[in-house]
């Protein structure tokens, strides 16, 4: 979501829908989208990656007879990798084809349809691009559009598209199950790290889920350009959809970029710094980036889920010890959101939550 370090950070400038420059089947990509800063687009699109991202079984995680055995994998993939791979959620595929589906009609329409819920000056809501903000900054070859979706009183109907004719209601039931697996994850995550568990579900139930639907068009130059910038996610953990088959999304894992690879039903769990700070660190909040593919599009929805904004974010109680101090301040999740949005341009933000 995050990466690019924008001056202005409550709005983003309009520019070009990359989609209808991809339309254009353009030999060459403007010279915006070109990162040839970054040597590891062309050297890791085309390799063959062996490490596997962790895949966690809810089922197993539920049943008394499986659930230790599931409950050290979910913790060792937490630690060593900060995303993982969730099947067997609980979520019907029936919701996940629906919300997919919708997405897909949504970017389908012609470009002045969809600009009818097109981000507003000072919003970082609505379809356009995200953290656009000087007219030199490199761009990435992705149209998107985000919408708050839970508490129902964050939602901004008026960006909420209402073509396709059932985009809201799929959105309404997609982000009332996102919360259901974030809640029940949580509690597992709390689990595996020994700490209390009850007021931190409660505050995912009351938490703030927000949606980020990406789309990705087939790009004539995948090597110089990125889909999206690599960045550390800042909530607890995104949950995200890859619509398809056509892998792209990549995470850094000891120096490398690894696919993870689309798994039809499942759902990508990435942790977001909240759950790095709760943990005192012991769970990595990981580098992500997508990348681009020459001949196919491709869509991801990513659900950023948020304990409710009185809850208090820094290490838990019980993960303080002798020799394990604290590492980071606690402050609720309204501050901690205020911290990112006034946080200053070239300072990593983590930072500002250290102690
Ligand atoms: C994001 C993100 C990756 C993807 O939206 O924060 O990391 O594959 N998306 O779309
Ligand atoms: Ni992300």
């Amino acid at each position: 979501m995050l990466g690019v370090e924008p001056k202005n950070l409550h709005s983003s400038i309009p520019v070009p829908s990359v989609q209808e420059l991809a339309s254009l089947q353009l030999e060459a990509v403007p010279s915006r989208y070109i990162r040839d800063d970054m040597e590891s687009i062309i050297s890791t699109v085309a390799s063959d990656n062996t490490l596997r991202v962790p895949l966690i079984d809810m089922t197993k995680l539920v049943d008394s007879e499986s659930q230790e055995t599931e409950l050290q994998k979910l913790h060792a993939a937490c630690k060593e990798w900060g995303i993982f791979q969730l099947i067997n959620h609980g979520v019907s595929d029936e919701s996940l084809r629906n919300m997919n589906k919708q997405t897909q009609e949504f970017f389908d329409l012609p470009l002045k349809e969809k600009k009818r819920w097109a981000q507003k000056p000072g919003s970082l809501e609505g379809y356009g691009q995200a953290f656009v903000t000087s007219e030199e900054q490199k761009l990435d070859w992705n149209d998107m559009i985000f919408l708050k979706a839970l508490p129902i009183e964050d939602r901004n109907l008026e960006i909420w598209p209402e073509n396709p004719p059932k985009f809201r209601e799929s959105l309404d039931r997609y982000s009332q199950d996102m919360r259901q697996i974030a809640v029940a994850l949580t509690r597992f995550m709390a689990m595996g790290l020994e700490i209390e568990t009850r007021e931190l579900c409660a505050a995912y139930e009351e938490g703030l889920y927000q949606i980020r639907m990406n789309y990705y068009p087939p790009c004539p130059q995948p090597e110089r350009v990125t889909g999206l910038t690599p960045h550390v996610d800042i909530p607890g953990f995104a949950l995200l959809l890859d619509c398809g088959d056509t892998p792209g999304l990549q995470v850094l894992k000891d120096g490398r970029w690894i696919f993870v690879e689309p798994l039809d039903g499942a759902v990508v769990v990435d942790m977001g710094r909240i759950t790095e700070i709760l943990s005192n660190g012991l769970y990595k909040a990981p580098e992500h980036r997508a990348v681009v593919n020459k001949s196919k599009e491709r869509r991801s929805i990513v659900t950023f889920c948020y304990p409710d904004l009185s809850f208090k974010v820094g290490p838990a109680m019980e993960l303080i010890k002798l020799g394990s101090p604290p590492l980071y301040k606690t402050v609720t999740v309204e501050e901690y959101l205020g911290c990112f949005f006034n946080r200053k341009p070239d300072f990593p933000f983590i930072d500002t939550m250290k102690i």
